[in-house]
């Protein structure tokens, strides 16, 4: 009943309407039209599934008054004033989460209905799905569903479209119900776990209409070598990426599909060469090859696909000679391809000087990680579309003119690291680019510097061991100051630093193995990596001003004076390592404010003071160091006892090294009793008193030969995110050229 007078209502409203317009073409358009008209029926159905949701970015907001049929993402027929669709996928502006109201079924016309992209994390894929027998789409894609995919859902005779897709926790262990799915045309499963069915290819050959089918991480553990009838003719689009099945790429009944467009078949631990039978795809547009144990070159019949846009298959054995992997590209595609990637494979010899011709349309070529020789050819810099070309790790030569770059308006990644190239372009000349990765590690950039990159604003920028000398014009260190993280050791960098950093961007600076001068500014304000170690910085700043460093690197400068209190405000510190500089004084004490006895706790893991002029106690912040594992305070003139804390302040110590200081007294034997401790060299002090007795007890330090290896693992660990090896320290000094103990 009420239902009838909600309708009546709906038809009222719309005949003053047509009573004001008059005109007999509207009139029977407004009849045919069901506008703003919703069933009473329906809109309780659907006010019980937003009941059962969270909501927080009030996506629904829309979802009020009578006329539910304007409510965002619901979509009725105009005649019939039934709900259609339902859309309420979850996007940037927000996403849904809570229980799916079985509610839903009333909406008893729905066709379409995608609630993907939302977060109804741990909820069972619903088991009332299947009564919505009309549903030609259902979307249920990465929302956070879990458990077994209810196999009801092969009622839904009418589906074409149907994704349950990037739901992790999901599994099936019967995909039989597949086969009702007759007019399937695109099937996404990915990250369903399938791992339990045998055979999954006779349910999905049922399935005649398919174009697309998507069952990357399934966990699929066979692929059969032929389908002996194959239903899937109009299949176009197969992405069966990242399923372990190592087995040979050929013969697999994926490669009769000869109508595909796209095909992905990436990190799938395949093996063997590619297959001529990959000549007769010649509907192919994009094929993703990569991260498998191909060999050999490819195909020469692949000339037959002249729609290849897209070729991946980088990290592999591809080999032979580049020359040729150019010549079986399909000339007849020359012109569509946008995408080459071979990174990381065997490829030899030298870019062709000439290509047949011009790759116009190319935006990628990724050739990182291969064996090529030779010098950058000319018609790269033809190349008007690219906007990608690395060739990181190879061994070219040669020299890169403006004529190389010119053309290059869409450049944005240039990636030429690991290669003798150098670059020679006119001090004057302007780059019609601006990239956001500059990658040119030891190529040849100085020695001044490249003026050419004074406009350029990369994010990336590693510019090391590219001879450039000289003083860091102030243009450059402004295009530093927005990067994330800066790349410019090994090269004969001189003058100051800035006066300060603090504004900076970077959260890491590779700036070690120049000639800096002068004293260490105030560092960029979220810094948690500095090398500077290498340089001739004189002094340390009052305030380092980077709470959140992890690991600072300065051995080997010429640094004076003493380390100032501001040390102690560093509390995420894993790593200091200031050795071979002239530091004088003692260490501050890192007293905790108001107090004189408790120190503040810090996380440094490792430390190296050596070689200073450091003098005063035994460092007593130490006593709230509870994580250190390495001390070195070999060559100072640290005078006193040995404390008698170091067992239970520093529990984890593994190496101590006090040689050559001004130590004297007892060995304490809480030292001999610290049971990580490997290594211990306590020579030139003046130290009294013999060897403790339960020095013996420090198995792995006497057994240290046959240990080395693993002190070597152990110290990888400390040595985090350093290019220092510490180990290599350790080994040379166990090789004998120290004694335990003098
Ligand atoms: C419904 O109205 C729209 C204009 O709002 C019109 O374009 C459409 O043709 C109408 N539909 C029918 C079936 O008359
Ligand atoms: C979803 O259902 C569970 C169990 O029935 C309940 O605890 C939870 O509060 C519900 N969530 C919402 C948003 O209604
Ligand atoms: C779904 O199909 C099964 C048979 O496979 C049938 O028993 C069941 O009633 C159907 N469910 C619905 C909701 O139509
Ligand atoms: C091909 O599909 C049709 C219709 O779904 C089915 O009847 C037939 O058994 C399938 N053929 C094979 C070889 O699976
Ligand atoms: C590819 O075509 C060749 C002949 O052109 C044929 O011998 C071969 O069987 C075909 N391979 C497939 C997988 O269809
Ligand atoms: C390519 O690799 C395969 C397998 O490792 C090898 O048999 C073949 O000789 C190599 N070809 C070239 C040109 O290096
Ligand atoms: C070149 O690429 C564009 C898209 O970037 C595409 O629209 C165009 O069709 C391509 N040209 C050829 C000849 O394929
Ligand atoms: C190539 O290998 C390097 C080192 O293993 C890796 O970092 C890089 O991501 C690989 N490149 C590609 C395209 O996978
Ligand atoms: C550099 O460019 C300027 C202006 O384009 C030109 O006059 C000069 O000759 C060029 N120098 C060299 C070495 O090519
Ligand atoms: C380069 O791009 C950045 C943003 O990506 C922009 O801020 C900058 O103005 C651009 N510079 C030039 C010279 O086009
Ligand atoms: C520095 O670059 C040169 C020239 O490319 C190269 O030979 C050398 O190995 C590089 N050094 C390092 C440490 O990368
Ligand atoms: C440091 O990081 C915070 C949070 O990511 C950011 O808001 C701030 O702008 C950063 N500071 C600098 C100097 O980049």
């Amino acid at each position: 009943m009420r239902l009838e007078i909600f309708r009546c209502l709906c038809v009222q409203l719309a005949i003053p309407l047509l009573l004001l317009t008059q005109t007999s073409s509207t009139e029977t358009s407004a009849h045919a039209n069901h506008t703003g008209c919703c069933i009473a029926s329906e809109r309780s159905a659907l006010v019980r599934f937003k009941a059962g949701l969270s909501d927080p970015e009030n996506r629904l907001s829309t979802w009020r008054g009578d006329d539910c049929c304007r409510w965002k993402g619901v979509h009725c027929s105009r005649r019939t004033g039934h709900v259609l669709k339902l859309d309420v996928q979850g996007s940037y502006d927000g996403v849904l989460g809570g229980n799916i109201s079985s509610s839903l079924v009333g909406l008893e016309r729905l066709r379409y209905l995608d609630l993907g992209g939302n977060s109804f994390t741990g909820f069972q894929i619903t088991e009332f799905l299947p009564s919505l027998h009309n549903l030609r789409y259902l979307s249920l894609s990465s929302s956070g569903f879990v458990g077994r995919v209810p196999p009801q859902l092969g009622n839904l005779s009418n589906l074409r479209y149907l994704s349950f897709g990037n739901n992790p926790d999901t599994y099936s262990t019967d995909i039989t119900w597949l086969s009702r799915l007759s007019s399937l045309e695109y099937l996404d499963m990915s990250s369903v776990d399938l791992s339990n069915i045998p055979n999954w290819l006779p349910a999905v050959n049922m399935l005649a209409s398919l174009k697309v089918l998507i069952l990357t991480s399934c966990q699929l553990n066979n692929s059969p070598d032929s389908l002996l009838r194959s239903n899937l003719t109009s299949l176009e689009y197969l992405d069966i990426s990242f399923n372990p099945v190592p087995k040979r790429i050929a013969p697999n009944w994926f490669w009769d599909s000869t109508n595909l467009k796209h095909l992905d078949v990436s990190w799938s631990q395949f093996s063997g060469p590619i297959p001529d039978d990959l000549g007769n795809m010649t509907s192919m547009v994009e094929l993703y090859l990569s991260h498998n144990n191909l060999v050999g070159m490819i195909p020469s019949n692949l000339k037959n696909l002249c729609n290849l846009e897209t070729l991946y298959i980088h990290d592999g054995g591809i080999n032979g000679s580049i020359t040729e992997f150019f010549q079986r590209l399909p000339s007849c595609s020359w012109k569509r391809i946008s995408a080459l990637d071979l990174s990381n494979n065997s490829l030899t010899g030298s870019l062709p000087t000439k290509l047949q011709e011009s790759l116009t349309n190319v935006t990628s070529l990724l050739f990182s990680g291969n064996k090529l020789t030779g010098p950058l050819p000319p018609w790269i810099g033809e190349l008007a579309k690219l906007t990608a070309l690395d060739l990181t790790d190879n061994n070219l030569d040669g020299v890169i003119h403006e004529g190389h770059l010119s053309g290059l308006a869409r450049m944005e990644k240039l990636l030429l690291s690991g290669n003798s190239i150098a670059i020679r372009v006119n001090s004057t000349w302007l780059p019609p680019f601006n990239l956001t990765m500059i990658g040119l590690r030891s190529c040849l950039l100085g020695p001044k510097f490249p003026l050419w990159m004074r406009w350029q604003t990369p994010i990336y920028l590693d510019i090391s061991n590219t001879s450039i000398s000289g003083i860091v014009p102030d243009w450059f260190w402004i295009m530093v100051s927005s990067l994330d993280s800066v790349t410019m050791q090994q090269n004969k960098l001189t003058g100051f630093l800035p006066s300060t950093m603090e504004y900076m961007r970077a959260n890491a600076m590779e700036l070690s193995s120049n000639q800096f001068s002068g004293p260490m500014p105030k560092l960029p304000a979220n810094l948690t990596y500095l090398d500077l170690s290498r340089n001739k910085l004189s002094g340390l700043p009052l305030e380092f001003g980077a709470p959140q460093l992890e690991v600072l690197l300065l051995f080997d400068n010429l640094i004076t004076g003493t380390i100032p209190p501001s040390f102690c405000n560093l509390p995420s510190l894993k790593l200091l390592d200031i050795s071979g500089n002239r530091l004088t004084g003692s260490t501050p004490d890192c007293l905790v404010n108001g107090s004189t006895k408790k120190t503040r706790s810090l996380s440094i893991s490792n430390l190296n003071l050596r070689n200073n002029n450091l003098s005063g106690g035994f460092p007593l912040f130490l006593q709230n160091c509870q994580q250190l594992i390495f001390l070195d305070l070999a060559h100072n003139q640290f005078f006193g006892t040995l404390p008698s804390w170091i067992r239970e302040k520093l529990p984890s110590l593994a190496f101590l090294r006090l040689r050559s200081n001004k130590f004297h007294g007892h060995i304490p034997v809480e030292l001999t009793k610290l049971a990580n401790l490997q290594y211990l060299d306590l020579s030139n002090n003046n130290l009294s008193g013999g060897i403790p007795k339960s020095i013996v007890n420090f198995r792995r330090m006497i057994l240290w030969k046959d240990d080395e290896l693993d002190a070597v693992l152990n110290f990888e660990d400390i040595v985090f995110r350093s290019n220092i090896d510490y180990s290599e320290n350790l080994s040379i000094v166990t090789k004998g050229q120290e004694r335990l103990y003098t």
